[in-house]
C-alpha cells in the first residue's frame, strides 16, 4: 500500500473543503492575552473562563504538592495511583453538588466515554440530543445500546420517542448542560420529569457550566434548579478549574459501579498530585468567592452588548459562550484570520466540530479581560469585517 499517496490524498480532500486543521504554539498562561505564534494577541477562544489556572493560591497548590509527592501518580488508581488527594477532591466536588459521591476521571472525554457503557448495553435504549458532544456520542457507540436522536432541546420530540420503549430494559437520556458551541442549555426540568414518567436516567454532560452557572458554581443543574432530580451530573476540572480532568457525581452505588466498570477509570494512570491539588484548591475558590463568576459574566455581558451594537449577530443564550455564525467553512476561517491579524484570536470552528453550514467563532471572554482588551477586540472585529469585505 502506498501510505504516503494516501495520506495526501486524505490532506487534500481536507484542504479543498476548509477543514484542514494545524497545530499553533501557544507560549504563555492562558489568560485574556496569549503569546500565539511568538506574537502577543488578545485571546477570546479559552476554556481557563475565569482565569484560575493562574490564581496564585492554585498555582501554588500545584507546586507544594508536587514537591512533596512528585510528579507523577506512578499507577492507575486501583493499583497504585490512590493519592489521598483525590478524596479531598472527589468530596469537594461532592460538597458543591451536594450529591453523595463523586469520581474524577483524567479529562472529559474519557468521563464520557467511560460512563454510559455500564449503565446501558444491548436490548437497552439511550436517547441523545442531535447535538450532543463527540465524546458523548462515543460513549454511547461503546454501549451497544439501541439509541435515538432527538431534535435539540425538544422535550417533545423526546418524549415521542420514548413513547413506544417499554421493550427495553433500560432507558438512558444523555444531554450536553451547556451545549459548547451553542451555549444554550436543554429545558432540564421538562427533561427530567419525561425521565421520571418513562423511568429513564438521565446524563448530564455539564463541563462548560460547572463552576460558571447556580448560586454556588454548581452548574446548569444547580441553575436551573433540578439537582434534587437525580441526575447522574459530569463536569469538567478543565475548564472553569482551570487544569485537567473530569469528575461523575451522582449516588454512592453509581459512583462504586463505575470503579468497578468503567474502563477509562480501570485502565488508565491517575492524574498527578499537583493537577489534583489546584482542582481541589480552584474548587475552594470557586464556592467561596463568586467575584470571578461575577467579573466573567460583566465582561461576557459588556461584548455582546458591544458586538451586537455593532451589528455582529450572535446566537442568544443565557451563558458565557458567545457564536457568531459565518456559515461556510472557509469563509470563516477567512475571518478568523483577519481578526488574528487585528490582534484577537477566536479560532473558526468547523465541521465536524459544528454542523455543515454553520461554521463559527466560539468567542468566549473570560473573567480575566480587562476593559481595554474587550474594546480592542471589538475595534479587531470591526476592522476584520472591513477586510473580509464585510461578510458578517
Ligand atoms: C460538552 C463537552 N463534553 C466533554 C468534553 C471533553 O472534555 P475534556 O476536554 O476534559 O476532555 C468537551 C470538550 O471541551 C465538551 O465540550
Amino acid at each position: 500500500m502506498d501510505t504516503d499517496r494516501w495520506l495526501e490524498d486524505e490532506r487534500r480532500e481536507l484542504e479543498q473543503a476548509g477543514h484542514w486543521r494545524s497545530l499553533r504554539p501557544t507560549m504563555s498562561a492562558p489568560a485574556g492575552r496569549v503569546l500565539l505564534d511568538g506574537r502577543e494577541v488578545i485571546s477570546l477562544a479559552s476554556t481557563n473562563y475565569l482565569g484560575l489556572s493562574a490564581h496564585p493560591e492554585v498555582v501554588r497548590a500545584c507546586n507544594e504538592a508536587t514537591l512533596e509527592y512528585g510528579t507523577g501518580a506512578s499507577g492507575s488508581r486501583l493499583i497504585a495511583g490512590n493519592s489521598h488527594l483525590y478524596e479531598i477532591l472527589e468530596s469537594n466536588i461532592a460538597a458543591i453538588l451536594n450529591t453523595e459521591a463523586a469520581l474524577v476521571f483524567s479529562s472529559g472525554y474519557l468521563a464520557n466515554i467511560s460512563t454510559i457503557p455500564p449503565l446501558v448495553g444491548e436490548g437497552d435504549l439511550i436517547l441523545s440530543d442531535e447535538r450532543n458532544h463527540i465524546s458523548l456520542i462515543e460513549g454511547c457507540r461503546l454501549s451497544r445500546a439501541a439509541k435515538r436522536i432527538y431534535r435539540h432541546c425538544d422535550p417533545e420530540h423526546l418524549k415521542e420517542l420514548l413513547a413506544d420503549s417499554s421493550n427495553f430494559r433500560r432507558r438512558l437520556i444523555v444531554t450536553d448542560g451547556v451545549f459548547s458551541m451553542d451555549g444554550d442549555f436543554p429545558p432540564l426540568a421538562e427533561i427530567c420529569e419525561i425521565a421520571e414518567t418513562y423511568d429513564a436516567m438521565l446524563i448530564v454532560d455539564d463541563v462548560h457550566g460547572f463552576g460558571i452557572l447556580g448560586q454556588s458554581g454548581g452548574g446548569v443543574v444547580d441553575y436551573l434548579g433540578v439537582a434534587d432530580r437525580g441526575i447522574i451530573q459530569i463536569g469538567a476540572l478543565s475548564k472553569a478549574v482551570g487544569g485537567v480532568g473530569a469528575f461523575v457525581a451522582g449516588s454512592k452505588s453509581l459512583i462504586d459501579l463505575l470503579i468497578n466498570r468503567a474502563r477509562g477509570f480501570i485502565f488508565t494512570t491517575a492524574l498527578p498530585p499537583g493537577t489534583l491539588a489546584a482542582a481541589s484548591t480552584a474548587i475552594d475558590i470557586i464556592r467561596s468567592n463568586p467575584e470571578f463568576r461575577y467579573r466573567l459574566f460583566a465582561n461576557v455581558h459588556s461584548l455582546r452588548t458591544r458586538l451586537s451594537e455593532a451589528g455582529f449577530q450572535l446566537l442568544p443564550n443565557e451563558t458565557h459562550i458567545l457564536p457568531l455564525i459565518l456559515g461556510e467553512a472557509k469563509t470563516t476561517t477567512q475571518f478568523a484570520d483577519a481578526l488574528l491579524s487585528k490582534g484577537v484570536f477566536a479560532p473558526a470552528i468547523r465541521p465536524p466540530t459544528v454542523p455543515d453550514g454553520t461554521s463559527r467563532l466560539r468567542i468566549t471572554p473570560t473573567a480575566s479581560h480587562t476593559r481595554e482588551e474587550l474594546e480592542k477586540a471589538l475595534e479587531g472585529f470591526i476592522a476584520a469585517r472591513i477586510a473580509t469585505a464585510g461578510f458578517c
